[in-house]
Formats: C-alpha cells, structure tokens, sequence
C-alpha cells in the first residue's frame, strides 16, 4: 500500500494501472481491501484507485469528531489533489456511495462518470438513526462482536453464507480491524448524513447504478429511486449476490463495470496522439 498525508491524517491506499482513474470508495465498516477482484481485472488504460477512508483499514483517523460524510469527501478531494488527479470515475458502495453524493455535491467537477453500487440517496428515517446511535454505544461499551452479529447475516446472500465461507470470513475480518472508535463515529457520521435525492436531477455524468438482487440492506427499490431520478443511468441488478456483488459475484460486477468503463469518453490520450513522433 501506498500513503499520503491527507488534511493532517495519513491516508493509505492500493492501486493497480495506469491511465484513465477510477476511485474506489469502500462500504462501511470495511476498507480498500474488498476491491481486490475489480483492480485485478480493470481493462487496459485504467487506473484503479482504492483507499481506505480516514479510520479504516491502515489509514489513520486524526483528530476529526464524527467521520461524517462531508469530512470523507474532503478527505478523498485533497487526496485527488496530492495524486494530481483532475477528475476521476468514482465508484461508492454504500457509505461509499454517500460518500461519492457528497463529493458530486460539493466538486461535480473533479467527477466524469458514477458507479453506485448498492447505495441508496434517502436519508436515514428517525428510527433508524436512534438504533446508529444506540448501537454505536454499545460497539463503544463492548466491542466491535455486537455489530459482526448483527451485520453479517444480512451483508450476504443465503448462497454465499452457505458455500462461500472464505467471503465470509474475509468479511468478517475486515469487520473486526475496524476499530470501535471509527465504528462508533463513522455510525453517527452516516445517521446525519445529507438527503442525497435532491442532487440526483443535477447529475450530468454517465452513471451506472448496481445492486445485488438479494440485498437487503440497499434492496433494487432504492436502485430504482436512483435510476429514475438521475438521466440516462443505467441499472444493473447482480444475481446471487447480497450487499456486496463485487466479493459474491464478482465476474458479472466487473463484466458490467468493465463494459460501462468501455462506453466513456478516454481523458488520458497517449502521449503518441498528442505529439507528432
Ligand atoms: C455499508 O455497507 O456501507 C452500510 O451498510 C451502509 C449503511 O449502514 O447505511
């Protein structure tokens, strides 16, 4: 991995290519690591971007109170800058995906196309931001187990749980190197994040929105939402796959980025159609 320093925090990151960029942004409580299929096989002229957001995985969490939304777009506009990325592909799952509503909301210009996988632009209803906040205390009282019990279940589809006990494991693994601390804030973070839906119609960029059939924290109805309200987004739905169709499913996941990839305009041209040989 490879890291920054990053509005006072270093930031890590892993990434595969060279060309066109495509940022990666992981799902909660994970880290850079769940994107390993898609940078293993992104097509030729891509560079695939994948860090791990402030407090997860190696990167470091600082100072900053609540991991909220607004502070991880910051976070991953600054990185841009230190990269010398200009504008970027971007890629959210889940609290992935709110985070890349919150990068399009405040630098639409700094993003040329958006893949939103298993995300919802909705914000949390009362109820559930009362059980974020109860469960952030008890993750802070006793440790990150509360939330593995509780989330696992319900991240992967029946097939998965049952046949594929190595996704299973990775997940949880992933799960308990988050540290309590970034589980309690990120929480909050994400129960006060921003009504994503009025900033669907202002999306001018292609947008590719995926979902696993049988997910059942983001489920096709939010995708729904989503493809109605922004122009011209397409719609894939992964079969055989729960929250995360990019670890369960990982050849019809990368078959529908890949192609989606194909269809953009290139920014980076070779340095042999811009200078006479
Ligand atoms: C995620 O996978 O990032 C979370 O399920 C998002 C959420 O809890 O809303």
């Amino acid at each position: 991995m490879m890291g920054v320093a990053v509005n006072g925090a270093d930031m890590e990151w892993r990434e595969r290519g060279t060309g066109d960029a495509i940022l990666f942004i992981h799902g909660f409580p994970f880290n850079s690591a769940m994107w390993g299929a898609q940078l293993a096989t992104l097509p030729p002229g891509w560079r695939g971007i994948a860090p791990d957001l402030r407090g997860f995985g190696a990167s470091e969490r600082g100072d900053r109170d609540i991991l909220d939304m607004p502070r991880f777009a910051d976070d991953l506009i600054a990185f841009l800058d230190q990269l010398d990325i200009d504008r970027t592909v971007v890629c959210g799952l889940s609290m992935g995906g709110y985070v890349a509503f919150e990068m399009w909301r405040h630098h639409p210009d700094r993003i040329r196309g958006l893949v939103l996988c298993d995300t919802r632009a909705g914000t949390d209803s009362p109820e559930a931001q009362r059980g974020r906040r109860q469960l952030a205390e008890k993750v802070l009282a006793d440790g990150q187990q509360v939330l593995i019990e509780g989330m696992l279940p319900k991240l992967l589809a029946p097939m998965t749980r049952k046949r594929r006990k190595d996704i299973v494991s990775f997940v949880a693994a992933m799960m308990a190197e988050t540290s309590r601390d970034t589980i309690a804030r990120a929480l909050i973070g994400m129960a006060i994040r921003p009504d994503s839906e009025p900033v669907l119609r202002s999306i001018d960029v292609p947008v590719l929105i995926m979902v696993g059939e049988e997910d059942i924290i983001t489920n096709r109805g939010h995708a729904e939402m989503m493809a109605r309200g922004i122009r011209g987004a397409r719609l894939e739905s992964i079969p055989a796959a729960g929250h995360l169709p990019n670890l369960e499913q990982p050849e019809d996941f990368n078959h529908a980025l890949n192609q989606f990839l194909a269809g953009l305009p290139r920014a980076t041209l070779s340095t042999r159609a811009v200078l006479p040989v």
